[in-house]
């Protein structure tokens, strides 16, 4: 355990791939003062529809890889690593690392407020087939609004199209109506859709042009980086942890080039990553 000092180190982001770097772009916006290193596991991507022993599996390996490289905090930015392997790693793994060590997800901090942001109490969730499948957003809303009832659709052609960069095209047009007809259909006083995808955010406007006006659409960026100030602040004990040098790292699983490439579609800047062999 020598291995594992109190020395103050990056705060780990952990993606699949590239969406979370729609996550972190929020984080970094809120919190510029930390070091980053952001992780995405594009090698071993699209984790959405993997089963619950290979998510986890592929997590810790990668969560264990950023506390090795110094992080004491990392966030799984990845709506299906943290619906299928957060509560494992919390439950079991941490527990043999010291205290100073945490892993946050992003199902919590939207699941959290969510409630306030509805008025029917009838709230929508797109995900991965994966977050769908977990039923993580159903039991964590419950445990903070019980009577809001969640209904849930996945979308597995949405994270293709935006990878492939046609989430612009008309062609894309027919299967983002097709999951949004299909969630409407479910309930007619939906008034509140959280974008459960790292992924999503992007496909925003469209989603706007194809619902009612009356629904409110909810990305998590910002939600999840104004959590993380929250919870830096009541834990100091982790927060001391987090080095303050604004140092960002980019680390991928697949080519460097390839990443960079994609990369700035997600994080709305050019990005240099560098290599990670797990
Ligand atoms: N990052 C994943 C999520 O938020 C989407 C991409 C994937 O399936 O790997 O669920």
């Amino acid at each position: 355990m020598l291995k594992y000092e109190s020395i103050p180190g990056p705060v780990g982001i952990f993606d699949s791939g590239y969406g979370g770097l729609t996550v972190f772009k929020e984080i970094a916006a809120l919190l510029p003062q930390y070091d980053y290193i952001y992780f995405g596991d594009n090698a071993r991507a699209p984790y959405g529809i993997r089963s619950f022993d290979t998510i986890y599996k592929y997590t810790l390996e990668c969560v264990r890889h950023l506390f090795d490289q110094g992080c004491h905090l990392v966030i799984l930015a990845c709506n299906t690593a943290s619906a299928k392997a957060l509560r494992t790693i919390q439950q079991h793994d941490l527990k043999a690392f010291p205290a100073s060590y945490n892993v946050l997800g992003v199902i919590r901090p939207t699941t959290e407020i969510i409630g306030n942001l509805t008025s029917t109490g009838h709230v929508g969730i797109m995900a991965t087939t994966g977050t769908v499948q977990s039923q993580s957003y159903v039991v964590e809303i419950e445990k903070f609004f019980p009577d809001v009832h969640v209904f849930q659709q996945a979308c597995p052609m949405w994270v293709p199209l935006i990878e492939n960069n046609e989430h612009t095209s008309a062609g894309a047009d027919f299967f983002v109506k097709k999951y949004i007809d299909a969630l409407l259909a479910q309930s007619d006083k939906i008034d509140t859709i959280v974008l459960g995808c790292t992924h999503y955010p992007l496909l925003l406007d469209k989603i706007r042009e194809m619902v009612p006006p009356s629904i409110k659409l909810v990305s998590q960026g910002e939600i999840v980086a104004d959590r993380l100030a929250d919870y830096l602040r009541r834990h100091p004990e982790i927060e001391t942890m987090c080095r303050k040098t604004g140092q960002y790292r980019f680390f991928t699983t697949e080519t460097p080039e390839v990443f960079d490439e994609k990369a700035q579609l997600f994080y709305g800047k050019a990005v240099r990553s560098a290599h990670f062999e797990l």
